[in-house]
């Protein structure tokens, strides 16, 4: 039986850092108001000119690249997950292919908001498991600054939302030990215009180019926060509880739980819900804000880094975002 294993992990963020003392001075809003709402201190901005959607995927697939061991040629497809791409079409994982001289390989873009990792992970496991690929780059890439209102209209979304990028290479195993044992994905397309961006979308009977003189908000992230924030509480808790029941598995044989960083409080809240430890969640909003598609790649390779995911560990990915979409990965380390 083949399985799929993480074998490199990396993440990059670009070095321009917003606080929210930044952000207080160009809009309404509090140090105070952030932070107890949300947990968030600081985030990440790209720098125009220097830093891309593809450039960051490009700098974090390096890094997990090498702790992989391989190079770009031992790559056999790339799974790339993103809702900010460089361009409208076609998406950045084949300007990072291009990038890391890896021409000829597929790329396949995933779009599914906050749980596109956990998308991008099962899509992978599943290449792997049928025996079609061996090594596959998975990237979670998002420069969100630029969409963002930094006007007052907009103050209730800009101070979340960050840059950044993570991505891992999966290989194919046949150790039924050390590897992703499954992964669970769910959506409810009822909620979809509770957290979405209009434009540029293709809704409309004319170019919506045209219709920016009329108004030109219908290209900002529009969030109806309280009801995401409501699905989120119960979303999170039951798709980790779908995976430990699916492989016999009880909150308390999880090591490290790596939610999707979307507010400290949805995770304080899972994490009770869970009767998760303090000590066996792992959060980085504080410094990196909600990264979308790259906050659990990130958050993982931090964990990673830092020691709190170690050989033989239970480690659970879990995510809730736009869609709505959700989904959960245990992986054994
Ligand atoms: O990754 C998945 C995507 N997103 C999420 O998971 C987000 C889920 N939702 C949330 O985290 C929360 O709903 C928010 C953090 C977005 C908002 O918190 P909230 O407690 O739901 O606040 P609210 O939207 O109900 O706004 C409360 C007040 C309003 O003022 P009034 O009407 O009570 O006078 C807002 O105008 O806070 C005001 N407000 C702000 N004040 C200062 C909204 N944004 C800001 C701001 N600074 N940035």
């Amino acid at each position: 039986m083949t399985y799929s294993k993480i074998i490199g992990i990396g993440h990059f963020v670009p070095e321009r850092v917003i606080t929210n003392e930044y952000l207080e001075s160009i809009m309404d809003t509090t140090d105070t108001w952030i932070t107890e709402r949300t947990g968030i201190k600081e985030r990440h901005y790209a720098t125009y000119g220097k830093d891309t959607n593809a450039s960051m995927g490009t700098e974090a697939a390096k890094i997990a690249i090498e702790r992989a061991g391989l190079t770009p040629q031992d790559i056999d497809f790339i799974v790339y997950a993103t809702i900010t791409p460089d361009y409208y079409f076609p998406g950045s994982g084949f300007i990072m292919q291009r990038e890391l001289g890896m021409k000829g390989i597929g790329v396949l873009d995933i779009r599914d908001q906050c749980s596109g990792f956990i998308y991008a992970i099962s899509t992978a496991d599943q290449f792997i498991k049928s025996g079609m690929y061996k090594n596959i780059l998975v990237v979670g890439s998002e420069l969100q600054s630029t969409f963002l209102n930094h006007t007052n209209e907009g103050r209730g979304v800009a101070v979340i939302f960050g840059d950044g990028a993570g991505a891992v290479v999966m290989q194919a195993t046949d150790n039924e030990e050390h590897r992703v044992i499954s992964t669970h994905l769910h959506a409810d397309g009822t909620y979809a215009e509770d957290l979405y961006v209009k434009d540029p979308g293709s809704s409309r009977p004319k170019r919506f180019y045209d219709d920016l003189v009329d108004d030109n908000t219908t290209g900002d992230v529009f969030m109806n926060g309280s009801v995401v924030f409501k699905h989120a509480i119960v979303r999170f808790p039951e798709v980790i509880k779908e995976a430990l029941n699916a492989n016999g598995f009880k909150p308390e044989d999880i090591d490290l739980l790596v939610p999707h960083q979307a507010n400290l409080r949805i995770s304080e809240y899972v994490r009770q819900q869970m009767g998760l430890p303090e000590d066996k969640v792992f959060n980085n909003i504080q410094k990196y804000g909600n990264t979308t598609a790259a906050s659990i790649p990130i958050a993982l390779c931090e964990a990673w880094e830092s020691g709190r995911v170690k050989e033989g560990d239970l480690v659970c990915l879990a995510a809730f975002g736009s869609g709505f979409t959700w989904g959960s990965a245990l992986i054994r380390w």
